[in-house]
């Protein structure tokens, strides 16, 4: 029995729930230094090559099979394929995603949290460039003080869902996306006063062809997969609170540029300010909590700099957060007809408690051997397996399902209701059916090491 769905209240509540799910820890904290990884402006071509031609699709392919089912993504898939087992396993596949995501996600969002407030206090003063980035070292082996950031974070995240659809989510991407949009430009417009700031314009928007590496390109596709929010139903499961003259296309459209441009804004702020105290751009993942704060410490107006960073930091993950506990609570509530309390408490309390082993990763007290046996520690077993495995599959199962297995009339209907840009579906199909699968197998076998696309091109 089905009830009445929400849905959202206005287009401008959707377009900015969608941004502020795409926006997260991905844009603000990993493009910036896989960028800088992968050698600069050549990167940011092919991440954005990769958002269009690859991202866009599946993101409209998924809003569409949420609006047609009108469910979660296990109702979604069930619906459609007839209750067939491999797809409704495709829609489990999802919710344990989500499920899996959140657990670790809360982890790093939580130490922003913590940043906001070590900012607050000014943490920087009276210590050295060493002392500052030392205090990250320290924060990632307290288990304690991790896990309270965590466990603060997930409680955040649930109230503002427990609210539903348009009082809280809707709600809460109307503030904190627009905020950090605006928080973001300011940042940016300060940044071109740094005396680093052409050296890191030109990082980011000169691509120098000497660095192509073919495996950078399917490092770009994993991180646009990563910061679409796809793979897992966080677009299924909101495009399910669309209505049907609502425009998938062209909002899918929106979504992607803004999101690339929200992805350079982040990265010009964060490059300028670390040329501009001659920081190399190859940090690797501790860019964000070790290097920035001491580069903020030494900036004019250094406590409202490092506070809105972390602001902007925490906002930019709240919103990537709720829709990931929408995906399994709404799961919960569409199969077994739970309350959206109820639901949402489940979930929150769950990823909370998977998390833990993530939040103490870094010390001895659970699973102390498991870096010996794994190889790397729980924390990036668990974001291997959803960035290596699960999304990719995710997203090839669902390319897969809508371009080969979906009656093509019911496809043809839903692409076409709500929008004037019709002309786009034969491109659309041919990319769903043959680019975007093609593209994701590739990503899976170079990152599994099957085979090392560099050789093909060496
Ligand atoms: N898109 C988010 C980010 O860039 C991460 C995310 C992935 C959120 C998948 C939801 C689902 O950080």
């Amino acid at each position: 029995m089905q009830k009445q769905r929400e849905h959202w209240g206005s287009r401008l509540g959707f377009i900015l729930a969608a941004l502020g799910s795409a926006v997260g820890l991905g844009t603000m904290w990993k493009f910036p230094y896989v960028t800088g990884q992968n050698g600069g402006g050549l990167f940011v071509l092919m991440y954005v090559f990769c958002t269009f031609f690859i991202g866009v699709p599946l993101f409209v392919a998924e809003l569409l099979l949420g609006r047609k089912a009108q469910r979660g993504v296990v109702g979604t898939f069930s619906l459609l394929s007839n209750n067939s087992v491999i797809w409704k396993t495709a829609g489990w596949l999802g919710v344990a995603s989500s499920f899996l995501i959140m657990s670790f996600y809360s982890v790093v969002a939580g130490w922003s949290l913590n940043y906001v407030f070590l900012s607050l206090n000014q943490f920087y003063l009276n210590r050295s460039a060493q002392e500052i980035s030392h205090v990250f070292d320290v924060l990632a082996a307290s288990g304690d003080i991790t896990i309270f950031w965590h466990l603060l974070f997930t409680a955040i995240t649930a109230a503002m869902v427990y609210r539903g659809v348009r009082q809280g989510i809707e709600y809460w991407n109307k503030v904190m996306t627009s905020t950090l949009v605006i928080l973001l430009i300011v940042l940016c417009i300060y940044s071109v006063t740094l005396s680093g700031f052409w050296q890191g314009f030109d990082f980011v928007f000169y691509p120098d062809l000497s660095k192509f590496k073919a495996s950078s390109a399917l490092e770009a596709l994993g991180l646009a997969f990563f910061t679409l929010s796809l793979g897992q139903g966080v677009m299924i499961t909101y495009g399910s609170y669309m209505r049907r003259e609502d425009d998938i296309p062209k909002t899918a459209g929106i979504v992607g540029s803004m999101l690339i441009v929200v992805s350079m804004m982040a990265a010009i702020l964060i490059f300028s300010s670390i040329f501009t105290f001659g920081f190399g751009p190859q940090e690797g993942p501790g860019l964000v909590f070790k290097t920035l704060p001491v580069v903020f410490a030494q900036l004019p107006g250094a406590l409202f700099i490092s506070t809105s960073f972390f602001f902007l930091l925490v906002f930019a993950a709240l919103t990537s957060a709720m829709p990931l506990v929408e995906v399994v609570s709404a799961n919960f509530m569409d199969l077994y007809g739970w309350s959206r309390h109820k639901a949402v408490l489940v979930t929150a309390v769950g990823c909370f408690s998977f998390g833990i082993p993530s939040a103490l990763s870094s010390t001895d007290i659970v699973f102390a051997n498991w870096r010996q046996i794994y190889g790397k520690s729980f924390f990036d077993t668990i974001n291997d397996l959803v960035s290596i495995w699960l999304l990719p599959i995710g997203g090839l199962m669902i390319s897969i399902y809508i371009g080969w297995f979906l009656s093509r009339e019911v496809v043809y209907e839903e692409f076409h209701a709500g929008t004037r840009l019709g002309y786009l579906w034969r491109p659309w199909l041919f990319f769903m059916r043959w680019v975007v699968p093609v593209g994701i197998i590739l990503i899976i076998l170079q990152t599994s090491s099957v085979i090392d696309v560099n050789h093909l091109f060496s």
